[in-house]
């Protein structure tokens, strides 16, 4: 996706560092030389590695997917411990090697969590740099409105993803609208089910990475590959006049989201900054969500402060 344009755009040329552990290096090399077969015109370069520190040498933007992966049953804080130690490395290899400007996306889970660390043990790297991807579930929650609605999910937009990207994470339709013949139409006034709406899509968002994992028995690919292209690019490029994106971002108190944890807000990105979209109105159903996904991320950031210890 990313040789192909999807990330950067199509007129970006790019060279893709690769990095994969040592029991990986052949099937990392395979994929290297596909990248190669494939002739993508933007592709100027690929660089494969099991070396942390070649891989992070002077990167633009840092995708880590590296962690340990969730299995059935298992929440995502479950892999905590194996994945903050390998953030706290990471971390510190990206400081040393990567561009100043380093734009970084956290995907592997707990991904909030992860990112916070990382924040910490790469302090050089400024705050509005370092970001994790809850575009995954804002993508969710478009495609269930969608399909409730039957309309395309591109006349679909301003859903939000508050919090954490976890079963506490609280997917707010409240100033989402859709694209009509007739203008744009407030998202709970044409489904008209708030009972829906209050229930069975929030949870279906909250569980929609669980019950892929049972279906599929591997966690999402596709849709979490794609959705990390959105992320960036709408944060390299900006998002379109009218509409925002979730990100997972260093909270500086907005929405009364205590500052020191990386919580998931509205956001619009111009001129490669993101800026948390100010002055929604914020219900008492909601204000109780967003404070609930908040407390999960103040334990999670204790949780992961004692692994390290
Ligand atoms: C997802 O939401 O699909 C990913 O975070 C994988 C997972 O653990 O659910």
């Amino acid at each position: 996706m990313i040789a192909r344009g999807a990330m950067l755009g199509p007129d970006q040329p790019v060279i893709l560092h690769m990095l994969d552990i040592e029991p990986a290096a052949e099937s990392l090399n395979g994929v290297k030389m596909e990248l190669i077969d494939a002739a993508f015109p933007l592709l100027k370069g690929v660089v494969a590695t099991t070396d942390v520190q070649e891989a992070c040498k002077g990167v633009n933007v840092a995708v880590m997917v590296g962690g340990f992966p969730r299995k059935e049953g298992m929440e995502r804080k479950d892999v905590m411990s194996k994945n903050v130690s390998i953030y706290k490395a990471q971390a510190s290899a990206l400081e040393k090697n990567a561009a100043a400007d380093v734009k970084v996306l956290v995907v592997a889970n707990p991904a909030n969590t992860n990112a916070l660390i990382l924040k910490e043990f790469a302090p050089s790297i400024p705050e509005k740099n370092i970001t994790c991807l809850t575009r995954l579930d804002h993508n969710r929650a478009l495609g269930q409105i969608s399909e409730k609605l039957n309309v395309h999910v591109g006349d679909v937009k301003n859903v939000i993803i508050w919090g954490n990207h976890s079963s506490t994470q609280y997917p707010d339709v409240n100033h989402a609208t859709v694209t009509t013949n007739g203008g744009e139409k407030p998202v709970r006034e044409l489904v008209a089910n708030d009972q829906w709406l209050n229930t069975e899509f929030i949870t279906t968002v909250q569980q929609r990475g669980a019950a892929i994992i049972k279906a599929r028995k591997l966690s999402s690919a596709l849709s979490a590959a794609s959705s990390a292209c959105d992320h960036i690019r709408d944060w390299v490029l900006g998002t379109p006049k009218g509409s925002w994106v979730s990100m997972g971002v260093y909270s500086d108190g907005s929405y009364g989201i205590q500052p020191g944890l990386v919580y998931s807000f509205p956001v619009t990105c111009e001129k490669g900054q993101w800026s948390i979209v100010q002055g929604l109105k914020i219900d008492e159903f909601s204000r109780g969500k967003l404070d609930a996904t908040a407390q999960e991320l103040i334990e999670e950031k204790s949780l992961a402060h004692s692994c390290l210890n």
